[in-house]
């Protein structure tokens, strides 16, 4: 089939590599002629594991090539039409859809009028959006659908190519709701056939399945953290409370790790989305628990700063501290809302000589925090430190060797922001090791 990917972001460069290698003939566009440029030669604008070999082997075969927009003639040409562009937070919290337009605009603009093209969104949007966007539309007689994406940074190729479930938001119309049904089937044909489960539903539906997967994950997340507050409070260990509550079917052991909290692209930015549209709506009172959860997520932030204080005896100022982390999450070069980045800025600007280690998003510390220090190696960024935290769990931070750590740095303080670390092995090479909600050492 011949597809277009409109926006080559995180997500939309992911796909468009992912529909080529399943047998696609794909042309991503982007507004961005350095984001194409790199694309095109294989080498993606950002840090995601097994992408850069995809890219490869799809270019070279011909089946996907990158063009810079606009790209009408493309456009008419094609059946159907992935929009993948990004959904960023307004100063007001909710989503910015300025970029769908742009893309639905350039739809319109392209597409002859009884095209019998299928628009697929992807972009994660508030609830009635779809159904707005398909209004303007209709006079090019396009059946749009909404398809949101649940791939993770990090797993992104591999959750595009091994979904865990497809989601087809229709629109109301029954020959458009068909089209787009049978052009998607024939798209996904190779995950279907592996029996990939498919949930047909209307707009709305496959709008909201979106934002509530991440704002279940959030809760979830903001529920381990609430409860290592109270271990804190009273001795106990969440670590292990975690292992016992997650060993219940019902609830779980995934997205139970208790640490500095959620941060990157998605998560803060969807749960703040979706109150914003809830407020809207009428709803608020429906998901203000999710104000909470976003209370608790920025309270850990908070509470690291104080601890990192604490460790230093009152106050940062002078002090050397090494922040091990500076991506969200690891195997990602991703630093948007990072929890680790903000700690480190926090303790810099309350006069802490602050260094970032990080194997991956270096470059955009630098580009962004220049206050910060950076150094690639671990050992080499613990040399002199007063304290150091881990806030990102990359393994070659969580496989260091403690006792050749300890050799490095002036005091054997470490804050295990991530509770990633064997804390017995840590505090027998010499370490005092403080994890979050978990017992203090006396
Ligand atoms: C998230 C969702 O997991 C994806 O399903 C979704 O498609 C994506 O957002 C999106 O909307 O595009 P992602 O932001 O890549 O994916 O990262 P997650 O793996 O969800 O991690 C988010 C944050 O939660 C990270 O900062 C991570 O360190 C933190 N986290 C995760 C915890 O603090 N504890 C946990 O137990 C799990």
């Amino acid at each position: 089939m011949r597809i277009t990917v409109l926006g080559c972001g995180y997500l939309g460069a992911v796909h468009a590599a992912a529909m080529a290698a399943l047998g696609h003939d794909v042309l991503g566009v982007d507004v961005d002629a350095d984001r194409v440029g790199a694309l095109a030669a294989g080498r993606p604008p950002f840090y995601e594991p097994g992408l850069a070999e995809l890219l490869e082997r799809v270019t070279r075969e011909g089946c996907l090539r990158f063009a810079v927009a606009p790209v009408s003639e493309q456009l008419a040409r094609a059946e159907l039409h992935f929009i993948t562009v990004g959904t960023p937070q307004s100063d007001d919290g909710s989503a910015d859809l300025s970029h769908v337009e742009a893309a639905v605009e350039a739809l319109r603009g392209a597409l002859p009028a009884g095209s019998g093209a299928v628009v697929v969104g992807k972009s994660t949007v508030p609830v009635g959006t779809a159904s707005r966007l398909a209004e303007s539309l209709a006079p090019r007689g396009a059946a749009l659908v909404w398809n949101p994406e649940f791939l993770r940074e990090g797993r992104a190729v591999e959750d595009t190519l091994h979904p865990d479930r497809i989601v087809y938001g229709l629109p109301g119309d029954p020959v458009l709701a068909r089209r787009g049904q049978e052009a998607l089937d024939a798209v996904y044909a190779p995950l279907l056939a592996e029996g990939v489960p498919r949930i047909v539903t209307n707009h709305p539906t496959a709008e909201l399945v979106k934002v509530a997967a991440n704002s279940f994950l959030a809760t979830k997340i903001s529920f381990i953290n609430a409860m290592a507050e109270v271990c804190e409070a009273t001795g106990g260990d969440v670590v292990a409370l975690a292992e016992a509550l997650g060993y219940d079917e019902r609830i779980g052991a995934a997205f139970l790790r208790a640490g500095v909290g959620f941060g990157g692209g998605c998560l803060p930015k969807d749960i703040r989305a979706f109150v914003a549209r809830a407020e809207e709506l009428g709803v608020r009172e429906a998901v203000s628990f999710l104000e909470q959860v976003d209370a608790i997520n920025r309270r850990r932030r908070d509470r690291v700063v104080a601890l990192a204080e604490r460790c230093l005896g009152g106050s940062p100022e002078g002090a050397r501290v090494v922040v091990l982390g500076a991506a969200f999450k690891p195997d990602s070069d991703d630093i948007r809302d990072s929890p680790a980045l903000e700690v480190a800025r926090r303790l810099h600007e309350r006069g802490a000589r602050v260094r970032v280690c990080d194997p991956r998003a270096l470059d955009a510390v630098r580009r962004h925090h220049r206050g910060l220090e950076t150094v690639r190696e671990p050992l080499a960024a613990l040399e002199d430190a007063d304290l150091v935290l881990l806030l990102t769990e990359w393994n070659e931070f969580v496989r260091l060797d403690p006792d050749e750590a300890a050799d490095r740095v002036a005091t054997p303080v470490v804050i295990d922001g991530r509770n990633a670390l064997d804390a017995r092995r840590w505090r027998e090479a010499g370490w005092t090791h403080l994890g979050l909600g978990r017992p203090r050492p006396v």
